[in-house]
């Protein structure tokens, strides 16, 4: 099978006349994209700081999605929501995966030990979401933790009534005080990240700029479009999102052409450079906003908050 014609073409804007490319012999088609082009595709733009807000909420709830393993969804999770929040928005990090990364990257360190997490919340009728809500030290940036209880969900709720909408319904009592909702999903397509899907107003979907970036982006996309055909009509795609980019490297070029290639303007402008500030950031349980406040890293999540705030439909949803 031709992945690229699978991942890419079936799902997106046409890629022209390029012949698709094929993992294995071809990868990057015959007209070799180079990512010469890369300036001219993605013009620079700047977005302007956002207004502060006069009220909070409705929440707008992001699903921050792909099963591929290692893309940068946690550490997105955790920066995009701490330079969300430096901009005055109040903002909910819900970690959606019991491997508890978002929880470690924002100080719990040992997620074990928390008495109620999202299983209590998702599971126990008598556990509110104002039970679970821990506060982080960055202002405005709350945190629902999960652990590897969640791990048992899965399963669990299978057999329960609606139970793909469980999530969904248990973030509704605080939707009202939050601008922002971001769901740090597990690196799956199964119940709980449909779960979120369903929760969920937009998808972003980090993809990293390296060879297979864009293998199993189909399987996503179909996930994605049964969620809106049987579940959330009103659910879009907000963006992808480069991460992990090498600029100085001609393969990580390649990557992004061709990602931009297949999702046109779905692209966002900002993309995220590899550098290991990230996981020191993730050792120190900081935001790297924090962390490291001045680094490139930083602004360049300062960067992608702006974007993402100017992206969004305007209807209240702390744009
Ligand atoms: N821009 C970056 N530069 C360098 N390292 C990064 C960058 N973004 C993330 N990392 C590191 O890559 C690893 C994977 O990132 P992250 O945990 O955010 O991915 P993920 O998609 O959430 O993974 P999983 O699918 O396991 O949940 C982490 O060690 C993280 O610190
Ligand atoms: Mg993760």
């Amino acid at each position: 099978m031709n992945w690229a014609e699978d991942d890419v073409a079936a799902h997106t804007a046409p890629v022209g006349e390029r012949e698709l490319a094929d993992p294995v012999t071809n990868p990057w088609g015959t007209t070799r994209n180079t990512g010469a082009d890369l300036h001219s595709k993605r013009p620079e733009r700047k977005y302007p700081e956002p207004e502060p807000l006069d009220e909070h909420g409705p929440a707008r709830i992001v699903a921050l999605c792909n099963q591929k393993g290692g893309v940068g969804k946690t550490t997105t999770t955790i920066n995009l929501g701490a330079a969300i929040a430096e901009y005055g928005r109040r903002v909910l990090l819900v970690d959606f995966d019991p491997q508890g990364a978002l929880s470690v990257g924002l100080g719990r360190l040992d997620p074990r030990e928390l008495d109620l997490t999202v299983y209590n919340l998702l599971m126990q009728r008598d556990v509110t979401v104002e039970d679970v809500l821990l506060k982080t030290d960055v202002d405005g940036l709350d945190l629902i933790p999960s652990n590897i209880d969640l791990s048992a969900a899965e399963v669990q709720l299978v057999g329960e009534v609606a139970r793909e909408q469980m999530l969904g319904r248990a973030l509704r009592p605080v939707i009202n005080d939050y601008d922002v909702v971001l769901i740090d999903c597990q690196p799956s397509l199964g119940l709980l990240t449909v779960n979120a899907l369903t929760a969920a107003d937009g998808v972003i979907v980090p993809l990293e700029c390296e060879f297979f970036a864009l293998r199993g982006v189909a399987l996503l996309m179909d996930t994605i479009q049964k969620v809106q055909e049987r579940l959330n009509e009103d659910l879009v795609i907000d963006g992808f999102l480069g991460t992990m980019y090498d600029p100085r490297t001609l393969h990580a070029r390649e990557v992004l052409s061709t990602i931009i290639d297949g999702f046109g303007d779905k692209v966002y402008g900002t993309v995220i450079n590899r550098t290991v500030r990230f996981p020191d950031a993730t050792v120190a349980g900081e935001p790297i906003t924090r962390f490291d406040s001045t680094s490139a890293g930083a602004n360049a999540y300062r960067d992608l908050a702006k974007e993402v705030l100017a992206r969004w439909p305007l209807s209240g949803h702390g744009a």
